[in-house]
């Protein structure tokens, strides 16, 4: 269904994933991590497997996403790297990349392809968006540091990025090889640069990584949609900013869209989870390529019921009138 929904070819309900939907939100995963550090869960074949399945078994989700994090391909750039709780970064001013970085990642894809029956999704950061966590040390809000370090140095910037690009592309030349059935690359932060830079430093290296690889791609980038056409993805995931039907019209019927439910939609109560989930649907509807989403991931503390009485919308589609709820 997912694979039909890139495609643009869906004559079913339309997919449902979420992102970030491998997290903290799940009293299964807090379990888990009640024991381990999160790097030594990223670094653990077992662990993988077994979070990346948690909200397939558990919300009944139609892909799973593996359980690893943007900064993984750290590993290959040898930059030493922990979370704290977001992520601290610790670079010298130079890469050491590394061979054979990613042994545990594909033990877990071949694993986990074995056993899962939806399609599993592998995933990277955006080089630009990799590049500015390594820059900044930390979630920038501004992200001064690099666009500094762009302005004042672009020569440095631009060997580091594509030292950035080249991994990346190896990264998921790896997972593509293991066996993950798509992509999906976040470059979250890409809309922190101005038009010309964004071609250059997003864009561009985007359509890179799509080129470079077999299986069917999405692109997120918060703020953009339009912008993304040129890299050329089988999907365009989009936030919450944007109607999805307006942008329905101005992206070609052959580039499947992927959102964009506004994850805190999710605090509120059943009811007002069904109206939105409905409005999207109603919004999409007889559309062969919409994969349902939210704008952006799942916040830690969203109440796991909340996400059930989506999925079940999706799902089932029960119209409003039929579903019993309280508040
Ligand atoms: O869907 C999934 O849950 C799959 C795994 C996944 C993680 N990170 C695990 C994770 C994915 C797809 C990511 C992507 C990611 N990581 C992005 C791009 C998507 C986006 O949200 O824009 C970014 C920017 C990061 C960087 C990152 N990793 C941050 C800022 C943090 C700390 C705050 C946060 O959002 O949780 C992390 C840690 C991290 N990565 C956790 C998980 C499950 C938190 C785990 C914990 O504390 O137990």
């Amino acid at each position: 269904m997912l694979l039909d929904a890139l495609y643009c070819k869906n004559k079913k309900r339309p997919p449902i994933w979420l992102m970030r939907q491998a997290g903290r939100f799940l009293p299964e995963y807090q379990k888990i991590r009640a024991h381990y550090s999160l790097l030594e869960m990223f670094a653990t074949p077992e662990i993988i497997h077994e979070v990346t399945k948690l909200p397939v078994n558990i919300l009944g989700v139609d892909a799973a996403i593996l359980f690893s994090d943007i900064l993984t391909v750290l590993n290959g750039l040898g930059v030493p790297y922990d979370f704290d709780p977001g992520p601290k970064i610790d670079f010298q001013g130079q890469f050491h990349k590394t061979e054979d970085a990613y042994p545990h990642i594909q033990q877990a894809i071949i694993s986990l392809k074995k056993e899962l029956t939806v399609p599993l999704i592998g995933f990277a950061g955006g080089p630009f968006t990799v590049l500015s966590y390594i820059i900044e040390g930390k979630t920038s809000r501004d992200f001064k540091k690099i666009k500094k370090l762009m302005i004042q140095n672009p020569t440095l910037f631009e060997s580091l990025l594509e030292e950035v690009i080249t991994e990346t592309i190896s990264y998921l030349k790896l997972q593509e090889k293991a066996g993950v059935d798509l992509i999906q690359i976040f470059d979250s932060w890409g809309s922190a640069l101005p038009p010309t830079f964004f071609e250059k430093y997003v864009q561009a290296p985007l359509a890179r990584i799509v080129k470079a690889l077999a299986i069917p791609t999405i692109l997120f980038c918060k703020g953009k949609a339009i912008e993304l056409l040129p890299c050329h993805p089988t999907c365009i995931s989009i936030d919450w900013t944007q109607k999805l039907s307006d942008q329905r019209q101005q992206i070609p019927k052959t580039i499947a869209l992927q959102g964009n439910l506004d994850p805190t939609i999710l605090y509120g109560s059943k009811k007002t989870i069904k109206q939105h989930a409905h409005a999207l649907l109603e919004e999409m509807q007889g559309e062969p390529g919409f994969i349902f989403n939210l704008g952006h991931g799942m916040l830690p503390d969203i109440p796991v019921e909340n996400v059930h009485t989506l999925i079940e919308v999706v799902q089932t589609r029960s119209p409003l009138h039929e579903l019993s709820y309280s508040s």
